[in-house]
């Protein structure tokens, strides 16, 4: 009997369409060669769609994702909408709507890639970063404050001086705030989480991120749930301020093994991880809710300025590919996907431009089929 998954998929824009077609086509292929089938139910949502609907994404799409295990996502933005719009509308509005609280992303340096670390290699550099991915600055509370109505925010209470005077005759808003929140149970979670990873790794250390220094009610918090879940496991913990964790990922990244980080530090890290692993058309993300509707996708943005030329590099959707695979149960055949795109890489015939070769999106996609 070959086993059939229906997969979602939303290409989205820019590049997005070209590197889900190349991911599309090796996990098809690895499904011939592990026998199972992949039937993909595609969603328009985008750029395009938000253009001539005015919709960004339908509350009707969102109860049919709910029927789903894994959702294979592409990227969206594109320069005809307002910056945010469709990267709050679409992917944090997924990822908050499913409940996705881990974002996992491996920054894992893989053979055949050069970092610009001098005399490092893929044994210096394979972490995996697991960033809360529904709380602390993304959850989208905040405002603006016009004139004298500021009072009523009670900004003095911190160390902030909002006494300043203001000009009662244009009355603009001169004040603003965003508002994190980090609760213990939404910590308690992705950090165990965390340790779970740690485990199946094989790591003896999970390093947790914050600023408890400079926000001690947020941080001390999401610190005391990694102290009592750390209870739970045989594993050593340690604790890195969010700016130390950046300086030390390049100084010393086989300092690190699991990571676990709140939703905005866990962002910026993970864009200096990419660097690390030699780029962002590299870095796959799984945004995951264990018991209910996943999402992956490439880290990297839709990348306007070569959208429809063919020649974007899809190894990062390949790899968030192969992150889905496993989530849905198939761990070996997402074992030979990443085994099929290590060896397309090390080989270097066949690579994209941002790797220094001269394929196109679909030859290297081929590259990598013809391996599995
Ligand atoms: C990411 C992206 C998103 C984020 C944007 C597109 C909302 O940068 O997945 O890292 O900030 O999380
Ligand atoms: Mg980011």
């Amino acid at each position: 009997m070959v086993s059939v998954y229906e997969i979602p998929v939303i290409e989205g824009d820019g590049i997005g369409p070209e590197v889900v077609s190349a991911g599309r086509q090796v996990l098809e292929a690895a499904g011939e060669a592990h026998g199972f089938d992949v039937q993909w139910r595609e969603f328009p949502f985008g750029a395009d769609h938000y253009l001539e609907t005015g919709e960004v994404l339908s509350d009707d799409a969102l109860a049919e994702l709910e029927n789903y295990d894994a959702i294979y996502f592409g990227s969206v933005g594109d320069p005809r909408v307002e910056p945010g719009v469709l990267e709050r509308g679409i992917v944090l509005r997924l990822r908050f709507a499913f409940d996705q609280y881990v974002n996992y992303r491996p920054v894992k340096l893989l053979d055949g890639i050069e970092t610009p670390l001098r005399n490092r290699g893929p044994e210096d550099i394979d972490i995996a970063v697991i960033r809360e991915n529904t709380e602390d600055f993304y959850i989208g509370l905040g405002g603006r404050v016009r004139g004298e109505s500021r009072e009523h925010h009670e900004l003095e209470r911190g160390l902030y001086d909002a006494s300043f005077d203001v000009d009662a005759e244009t009355d603009t808003e001169e004040l603003a705030y965003q508002l994190g929140v980090v609760s213990k149970p939404g910590s308690e979670r992705v950090v165990r989480y965390a340790f779970e990873t740690a485990r199946e790794r094989g790591d003896d250390r999970v390093a947790a991120v914050d600023k408890a220094n400079v926000m001690p009610d947020m941080y001390g918090l999401w610190r005391e749930a990694v102290e009592s879940v750390s209870e739970e496991y045989d594993i050593d913990h340690e604790f890195v301020y969010a700016d130390a964790a950046a300086m030390d990922f390049v100084r010393d990244p086989g300092r690190y093994q699991t990571v676990v980080t709140p939703n905005l530090f866990g962002d910026i890290l993970t864009d200096l991880g990419a660097m690390l692993q030699g780029g962002i058309g590299l870095c796959p993300g799984a945004n995951i809710n264990p018991d209910g509707v996943s999402l992956f996708e490439p880290m990297h943005g839709s990348a306007p300025d070569i959208a429809g030329e063919g020649v974007a590099n899809p190894t990062a959707t390949i790899w968030a590919g192969a992150l889905l695979l496993d989530h849905i149960g198939e761990p070996a055949a997402s074992e030979s996907v990443l085994d099929a795109l290590t060896n397309a890489l090390a080989d270097g015939s066949v690579l994209t431009p941002d790797l220094g070769g001269d394929a196109s999106t679909a030859e290297f996609a081929d590259a990598v089929s013809s391996k599995l």
